[in-house]
């Protein structure tokens, strides 16, 4: 049985005071939720975050880490950093960075090693873009991306993958459930092929792409998905509460 994993992405919003306000609003709606809880924030608002959630169910990401371990990498932030603010979760290879910071399959499989090395837990994210999926690529887009992200690596018990179709994101076009539920079989198939069926049965694979209040029960009741990752709605308490609490 895989465990749900709901995880706000807050992209760059919210500075450290409305950070604060934010986790104060959501500890308590989450106090009894069932799937796992975590929060990715901007690096400005870690250690705000970190100490804010103290007492909570609430696990602590970030939202990039470095591939290398310390040196001359301007603006880059290692994993030992995180790890002594507390950080747990680091998302890795998100589509916007892909878009516009040249993040790459090799960049993402670098960063996802160097976290795994560190005992950081990666939420890889996949996805394919409106031009790939109207073109009918998307299979072969998801697996250059994990046969590359994911090459060398053999132990996925850390790993959480994302799987976000581009053209959902921040649009408020959701994926179908069950056209969601496809791919990421497809993504689950694609893992097992080639990591094993152990490892693809124990995988949790999130979706994410415009997941709000209204539609997450129907996309977590799929089988093939185990959560979701949310940008928008994670930044309103009782809306992000809404989505983990979408069992209730
Ligand atoms: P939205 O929920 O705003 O569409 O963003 C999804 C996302 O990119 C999460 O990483």
């Amino acid at each position: 049985m895989r465990k749900n994993i709901v995880a706000g992405n807050w992209k760059m919003n919210k500075t450290a005071k409305e950070a604060e306000e934010l986790i104060t609003a959501l500890k308590p709606l989450v106090a009894k939720s069932k799937p796992e809880v975590v929060v990715c924030v901007p690096y400005t608002d870690l250690w705000t975050v970190a100490e804010a959630i103290k007492g909570s169910k609430i696990h602590l990401g970030a939202e990039n880490v470095a591939w290398a371990d310390k040196g001359a990498f301007t603006g880059e932030i290692s994993a030992e950093m995180l790890k002594e603010i507390g950080v747990e979760y680091v998302i890795i290879g998100h589509s916007e960075r892909r878009q516009y910071f040249g993040e790459t399959n090799e960049t993402v499989n670098k960063r996802t090693k160097q976290a795994l090395a560190n005992g950081l837990k990666p939420i890889v994210c996949v996805g394919e873009t409106l031009e790939e999926r109207e073109k009918g690529r998307t299979n072969r887009v998801l697996k250059k991306q994990i046969l590359e992200g994911f090459e060398g690596i053999t132990d996925f018990t850390n790993i959480v993958v994302a799987y976000e179709p581009v053209w959902a994101i921040g649009t408020g076009k959701t994926a179908t459930a069950e056209d969601a539920n496809k791919t990421i079989g497809y993504i689950r198939r694609t893992i097992k092929t080639n990591f094993g069926e152990e490892v693809a049965k124990a995988l949790r694979i999130q979706y994410g792409g415009s997941m709000k209040p209204g539609n997450a029960k129907e996309l977590m009741a799929e089988r093939n998905i185990d959560g979701g990752l949310i940008g928008g709605a994670a930044l309103k308490a009782e809306d992000f509460a809404a989505i983990v609490n979408y069992k209730d």
